[in-house]
């Protein structure tokens, strides 16, 4: 912790007085150290939900959740979605600065030349049903690149860290392509690298061997954005499993994975999928009420998938893009007067108006509309998640990089307080009631 000291905050238990430093950052809430808290006090402190406490020191993302902004190493992320693309910002998010022309396209040749994933890796997807979840198959084949890619699993080897870097961002759509592909019983496709990364994407998902595939700029330009838009996120459940599995020291591999399984969680990354499936069963317009109704019931476990988020208390940044985006994408699709993009219209413009949703600020979040544009490029909702950590891999992997370099990591290791029973004697079965 290297922050400016400015002014300590006082404890007292009992007839104890612990003082600790308040540091700052350079923006949001200053921090308190607790470091010497269990050592000098003997309690822990209680925090289910992380809700109150910083885990780490970051210098890549900064999001003020009341203000409703997000930045990538200090650029809003308005201004990166309209003037930057995809590969930039994971040069960005990596290395902490815009690349110069040299330095991104030595970088978009080491994405590019990483792209094809090992020949045997095709039968280890052989080995699911073709029923699985994409997320289960993706989740599963990202975990099992540290049985391929034995020579990038040191974390402790820079180099090998770098190219094990390299390897995900590279690989992550092709695994993922993969996935989809496998689900509906069509041949993988190989990736193309004349392709950009998103144009590659698609290709990999959509074209197939028998016929010629043009990819479309307009629905291009539309995965970048939603790639860009999800890249990080700071600190949330996915990159937080991140770091810890991290802190074990584990591979990459292994730690990404982890942040996948977490990932598809319908509370995180998984709600891009839960909203579309709840706007398409809400059906018509006339039926909103009913579902707000519902959102509202406290004896309802419904909620309003992409409504609501741990940080934004305001309008999330990327939901605004985002809704630019699913216009553009059906305008150019013919598609404007869907349906399904009528009644998300509607449901923000009631939800922006209701009591319940103003008064425990309820906004749309970025899943809100990113469903809507996947489905009109063509995704079933089962490749909605996927999607998401295919877009996030970039960002796992700098906050990972960050960990392991930071000279106060250590293992994470949260403690508890115990409400179990407290110490008893071993009955024999014969003796117990
Ligand atoms: N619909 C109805 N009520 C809600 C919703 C919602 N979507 N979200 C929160 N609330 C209510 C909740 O019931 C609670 O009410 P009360 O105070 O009466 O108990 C209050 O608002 C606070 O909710 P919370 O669950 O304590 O807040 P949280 O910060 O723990 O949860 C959240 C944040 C994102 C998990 C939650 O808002 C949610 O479940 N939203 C729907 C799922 C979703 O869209 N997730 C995507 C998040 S953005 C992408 C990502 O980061 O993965």
């Amino acid at each position: 912790m290297n922050r400016t000291q400015c002014e300590f905050a006082t404890l007292t238990i009992g007839k104890k007085t612990l003082k600790f430093p308040i540091v700052k950052g350079t923006a949001g809430p200053d921090v308190i150290d607790i470091r010497s808290l269990y050592r000098d006090g003997r309690v822990f402190t209680y925090d289910p939900g992380y809700t109150s406490t910083a885990a780490c020191d970051s210098h890549i993302t900064f999001i003020d959740g009341e203000g409703g902004k997000l930045l990538y190493r200090g650029y809003p992320i308005e201004q990166l979605a309209k003037a930057s693309h995809f590969l930039e910002v994971c040069y960005l998010l990596l290395y902490g600065d815009l690349p110069n022309r040299d330095e991104l396209d030595d970088f978009e040749t080491r994405v590019t030349r990483h792209t094809m994933v090992h020949e045997q890796m095709h039968n280890l997807y052989r080995g699911f049903r073709r029923d699985a979840h994409p997320m289960a198959v993706v989740c599963g084949v990202v975990g099992a690149l540290s049985a391929f890619y034995h020579d990038s699993t040191d974390v402790n080897d820079p180099e090998q860290r770098e190219i094990a870097s390299i390897r995900m961002i590279a690989k992550i759509p092709t695994i993922a392509a993969m996935a989809y592909k496998y689900s509906i019983g069509q041949p993988f496709v190989y990736p193309r690298n004349d392709h950009d990364y998103a144009s590659n994407f698609l290709q990999m998902c959509f074209s197939v061997p028998a016929e010629p595939y043009q990819v479309n700029p307009v629905l291009s330009r539309a995965m970048d954005r939603i790639f860009l838009l999800h890249a990080d996120h700071e600190q949330n459940a996915s990159t937080s499993t991140v770091r810890l599995a991290g802190s074990s020291a584990a591979n990459p591999f292994a730690c990404i994975a982890a942040g996948i399984a977490c990932l598809w969680g319908p509370a995180h990354g998984g709600a891009n999928q839960a909203c579309l499936e709840t706007l398409k069963e809400i059906g018509t317009v006339d039926r909103i009420p009913e579902y707000i109704r519902r959102a509202r019931d406290r004896s309802d476990p419904f909620r309003l998938m992409g409504f609501g988020h741990r940080v934004y208390k305001n309008f999330d940044p990327r939901a605004q893009v985002i809704k630019e985006s699913a216009d553009e994408v059906l305008d150019y699709l013919g598609t404007g007067d869907n349906e399904i993009l009528r009644i998300a219209k509607e449901l923000e413009r009631i939800a922006l108006q209701d009591d319940y949703f103003v008064k425990k600020k309820l906004y749309p979040n970025v899943d809100f509309y990113s469903g809507i544009i996947l489905e009109a490029l063509g995704f079933p909702t089962a490749m909605f998640t996927p999607i998401f950590a295919l877009s996030r891999t970039v960002g796992w992997i700098a906050q990972w990089k960050e960990m392991l370099a930071d000279p106060v990591q250590k293992i994470g290791r949260p403690r508890q307080r115990y409400l179990g029973e407290t110490q008893r004697d071993y009955v024999r079965i014969a003796d117990r009631r």
